[in-house]
């Protein structure tokens, strides 16, 4: 472990079980359709490369880039798409949005809607972690790898500041790295 990280919340074991059952329930519940997996760039690739391996169904992958959170470990609430979906196929896929993770639920609750403005068949959510205590926005992700406490984690593609994407597990980041 990292001198930054104050406690590991989910090791490498742990996530790999997380996923392994998330795919499972993704691969029963999107059998015979078209699953796109929609990833939401940065910190969704390293959680998206390890479900999309694990799917025992066809699926194709895309990505979408949105910005709300500029520097520092608040949001500012406003969402930014950054790089859009181009598909002349959407009104024929079950789109997945692939998150790291929830917090006031605005980024994902305006997603969906965006999703579903342009046409896509279906649109659901699948995120790593989920923060409950957070949520600003009446919104309910349908795939879920773990509820965590209020605390900044990083890890496993979150960062702070573009930094610690690369840990293997994901862990509570000591407040004085961002409370200087
Ligand atoms: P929301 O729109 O407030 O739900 O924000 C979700 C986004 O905020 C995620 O995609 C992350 O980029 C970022 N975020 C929220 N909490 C954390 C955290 O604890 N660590 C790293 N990024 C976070
Ligand atoms: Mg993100």
């Amino acid at each position: 472990m990292i001198s930054d990280i104050e406690k590991v919340l989910l090791s490498e074991e742990e996530i790999e079980k997380t996923v392994k059952t998330l795919a499972e329930k993704i691969s029963a519940d999107y059998e015979g359709k078209k699953l796109l997996l929609l990833g939401i760039l940065k910190g969704s690739v390293v959680f998206m490369g390890d479900l999309m391996k694990h799917l025992t169904i066809p699926t194709q992958i895309d990505f979408m880039r949105v910005s709300s959170y500029g520097h520092g470990t608040v949001s500012s609430g406003r969402v930014n798409i950054v790089l859009d979906l181009f598909r002349n196929d959407i009104g024929e896929c079950d789109i997945l949005v692939v998150e790291d993770i929830i917090d006031s639920g605005k980024t994902l609750s305006y997603l969906v809607q965006y999703l579903k403005n342009k046409g896509a068949r279906s649109v659901k959510t699948c995120t790593m972690l989920d923060k409950p205590s957070r949520r600003e926005v009446d919104f309910t992700p349908d795939y879920v790898g773990a509820k965590i406490p209020d605390e900044f984690v990083v890890g496993y593609g979150l960062d702070y500041n573009e930094d610690y994407r690369a840990l293997p597990y994901i862990g509570i980041l000591k407040r004085e790295v961002y409370e200087k």
